[in-house]
């Protein structure tokens, strides 16, 4: 069953170097048009086993966010929503979220802030006040060595912990060009995704697409193009650099 992943907002309070959204253009989906989207998504796919409201930007922003996770347990799915933590009433989670995810990439306020996570002492408040009552994973980017004293951090308190290498595509990595090394050939030009339909996203303005990972729209046409060029057994340029690229 595909996992869906619904870009409610692109606008945020941080300003993480590493964020693609912060060059994308800023808003916040409509109630309607996220609710027009998961329509058409049911009736083209059936119900998801996942619907995630999360892109690049902080979803809690979106005024109806809480409102997009009700609807989504309506029809029959399970809402997610991985958060930078600094809404200020972590209780309204518990109306209709069973998994929340927060990210975390360093226990030290500075580093926090110069990555551009700010607040950090209320991002760990906003975990401490829902631990024990959501199941709770912390999403980690390895930005460097501290994020081992993270992992740390969960294992004492029981929460799952999920550490990302930093986004090596294009997309992202123009951000922090320094960081990363050039792009290996794919040697058989297959993407598990795309194969198996695992999953659709669909960004601010509604736009399909086959994964999370595709921020330059401007690039992307259709999943079948993405598909046909592949079969050339040439990288299509919105994938360019993806790991899921093998
Ligand atoms: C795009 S954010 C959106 C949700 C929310 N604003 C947050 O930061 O948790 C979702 C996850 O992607 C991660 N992420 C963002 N940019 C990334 C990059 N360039 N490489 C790896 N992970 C990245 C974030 O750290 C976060 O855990
Ligand atoms: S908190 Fe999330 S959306 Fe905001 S800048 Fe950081 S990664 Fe991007
Ligand atoms: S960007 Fe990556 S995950 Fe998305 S379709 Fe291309 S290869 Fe697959």
């Amino acid at each position: 069953m595909m996992d869906v992943q619904v870009e409610v907002s692109t606008r945020c309070n941080f300003d993480c170097f590493y964020c693609a959204g912060r060059d994308m253009v800023q808003g916040d989906m409509p109630l309607e048009r996220f609710r027009a989207i998961v329509d058409s998504h049911v009736a083209r796919y059936g119900v998801p086993r996942r619907l995630s409201l999360q892109g690049e930007g902080e979803p809690t922003l979106n005024r109806d966010f809480f409102a997009m996770a009700a609807y989504a347990r309506t029809i029959g799915a399970e809402p997610f929503t991985i958060t930078n933590g600094t809404y200020k009433y972590p209780e309204h989670f518990l109306a209709d979220f069973r998994q929340v995810g927060v990210s975390i990439d360093t226990l030290d306020a500075g580093e926090a802030a110069s990555i551009g996570r700010h607040n950090l002492e209320r991002v760990i408040e906003f975990v401490e006040n829902l631990r024990g009552k959501l199941d709770i994973t912390i999403f980690s980017v390895a930005v460097s060595a501290s994020v081992q004293p993270v992992r740390e951090w969960c294992r004492k308190r029981g929460l799952r912990h999920m550490i990302q290498p930093l986004q090596g595509k294009d997309d992202y990595s123009r951000r922090y060009p320094q960081r990363i090394q050039l792009h290996r050939q794919p040697t058989e030009y297959r993407c598990h995704l795309l194969e198996n339909d695992g999953m659709r996203y669909y960004d601010l303005s509604g736009g399909e697409m086959p994964c999370c990972f595709i921020k330059d729209a401007s690039r992307f046409e259709s999943i079948a193009a993405l598909r046909s060029i592949l079969e050339e057994r040439k990288v299509p340029l919105p994938c360019a650099g993806c790991a899921h690229l093998r």
